[in-house]
């Protein structure tokens, strides 16, 4: 099989940066702050905290496992644990190219904010929406910008996996903890308001506002957040070099997330409350937030056009080194399967990606601005068609589909071995285990079956009802996973009776692939000592 033939990641904190990196985006600065807002405040903080350390943390540290195990691109490392879970490792490319189409929009209209804070400082002067509703719309304008983003992406992948998504995250994400740091600052020392600010952040928990709702999105944000599902630790993992210890890395990474996202809140809402009417601004969801709402506070702060700068650079710099991870998995994946160089490779995806991005520029600017439901579909919009659909289907998916594979595909003391071996040997080892293969693929499995029905089912009135085709899906998944398992098993039981007749102890496994070549070491082995 290809192997990575790459050099990989240079140093421990090189990966870690450029995993957070990943980690910490769009979900972080704008998703994170509007879904506390609309879900009772620090009642989602709190399921969004739990579910990242029961949930994310251990699915994060088995797809490292997996890519840094396998030391190859998405498909073929899901492959090598079974010919047949290749389809997943295809969802692993599909989901990353849907999600950077429409991610490198967001890229490009925060673009032109931050250059508006250079060039056009007043831009927001009278009113922010309207500024904003003309330039979404316009067509050409965000279609530019989100060209360049994608070109700045392109060029940094291009670098390669040390020399380019190494390197920009060590200078950017160190950059971006430093700003934020000052935002935070900032907006706590505004005054009158801040501690409302505060408390409507933190102070109350408001379980029924939060709802079921609140915790499946808690649940699917911190997937999200944590680049969960959609291959990018797979393939930061397989670039890994053996210094790096896998489940200290996946702390790190987790707790910068985790902290820049709270952060944000910090930033954003003492600034809400001091400076206009807070409760009003907070329940203000997607873009209208970030594009509408910020401009306006920055116009009536003292020095606002600095600081708002600041803002879009923060929010530049940690979409920039989440679409960059995005645009390797994909690299990747191509290089080895059409044994293109890398720099032919990233011109092909990025063209691929520059092409969708378009229509959904187009299309997005349009629903945003005119808060009209464009090219709907199943009564969503584009943009909200995409987001629903990935969080609340592809990615829980993904994440259910590589838990069980990593955790039932390979036998207990084979995993712990490989820790081993792999240098990332960790106390809690055991506890990892047993989330990995029963309390994370149930939560997993709860959560996606109640998003289907909250988001889907109970949403969808309009044309073809898409939630119970995605819950058959997923009960066809999860079916044919078990399955899989329980053949397997019965191979394994025939052949383990046989291997004992001729004295042969194989290391079981619960997948029979691994399980025969297992045996074909044990025999070679045999053979050499005799
Ligand atoms: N984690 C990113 C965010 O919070 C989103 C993302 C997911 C980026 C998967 C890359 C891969 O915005």
């Amino acid at each position: 099989m290809e192997q990575t033939k790459n050099k990989g990641f240079g140093s421990k904190i090189g990966f870690v940066l450029a995993a957070a990196g990943s980690a910490i985006g769009l979900g972080n600065i704008w998703k994170f702050p509007y879904l506390v807002g609309k879900y009772g405040g620090a009642a989602f903080v709190l399921v969004y905290i739990i579910s990242t350390m029961c949930i994310g943390m251990v699915a994060l540290l088995a797809e490292m496992f997996l890519g840094k195990r396998t030391k190859t691109n998405v498909v073929d490392s899901f492959g090598k644990v079974n010919k047949k879970f290749k389809w997943v490792g295809m969802l692993c490319v599909i989901v990353p190219f849907i999600i950077s189409c429409y991610y490198i929009v967001v890229g490009g209209w925060s673009t032109k904010f931050a250059l508006n804070y250079i060039f056009e400082p007043n831009f927001a002067n009278g009113s922010s929406q309207l500024y904003f509703n003309n330039f979404a719309n316009q067509g050409y304008m965000p279609i530019l910008f989100t060209l360049i983003f994608l070109a700045i992406a392109i060029m940094i992948v291009r670098g390669g996996v040390e020399k380019g998504i190494e390197k920009t995250s060590k200078i950017l994400m160190p950059t971006l903890f430093v700003l934020l740091v000052v935002l935070v600052i900032k907006s706590l020392s505004l005054g009158d308001g801040v501690s409302e600010g505060l408390k409507f952040y933190i102070g109350k928990m408001d379980f029924a506002q939060l709802g079921w709702d609140g915790v499946v999105s808690a649940m699917g944000q911190s997937f999200f957040s944590l680049s969960i599902g959609m291959g990018v630790i797979i393939a930061y993992g397989s670039y890994s070099n053996k210094k790096i210890n896998m489940a200290k890395s996946t702390l790190y990474i987790v707790i910068l997330d985790v902290f820049v996202a709270v952060f944000v809140g910090f930033a954003i809402f003492p600034a809400m409350f001091a400076l206009g009417n807070g409760t009003e601004l907070a329940q203000q969801a997607g873009p209208g937030l970030i594009f509408v709402v910020l401009p306006q506070l920055f116009q009536s702060m003292k020095a606002g056009q600095f600081f708002g700068f600041i803002f879009f650079s923060i929010f530049i710099f940690s979409a920039i080194t989440s679409v960059i991870s995005l645009l390797e998995v994909l690299t990747q994946y191509f290089m080895h399967r059409t044994k293109m160089t890398r720099k032919k490779s990233i011109l092909v995806v990025g063209i691929a990606v520059a092409i969708v991005s378009v229509f959904i520029s187009i299309s997005i600017g349009n629903a945003f601005a005119n808060k009209k439901l464009m090219y709907s579909v199943a009564g969503f919009n584009v943009f909200e068609y995409l987001d629903e659909l990935s969080n609340t289907v592809m990615i829980p998916l993904m994440a259910l589909a590589s838990t069980l594979i990593v955790g039932w595909g390979f036998k207990k003391k084979l995993i712990k071995q490989e820790f081993k071996d792999l240098n990332s040997d960790f106390k809690f080892i055991n506890l990892w285990i047993f989330f990995l293969r029963i309390v994370t693929p149930i939560c997993i499995f709860a959560i996606m079956i109640l998003g289907i029905q909250s988001k889907w089912v109970a949403y969808n009135s309009v044309g073809l009802n898409f939630g119970y085709v995605f819950l058959g899906f997923a009960i066809l998944v999860a079916f044919s996973i078990a399955v899989n398992i329980y053949e397997d098993s019965k191979t394994i039981a025939k052949l383990k009776y046989r291997h004992s007749q001729k004295n042969i102890t194989v290391v079981s496994t619960f997948n029979a692939s691994i399980y025969i070549e297992n045996a074909k070491v044990v025999k070679s082995n045999k053979k050499s000592d005799k």
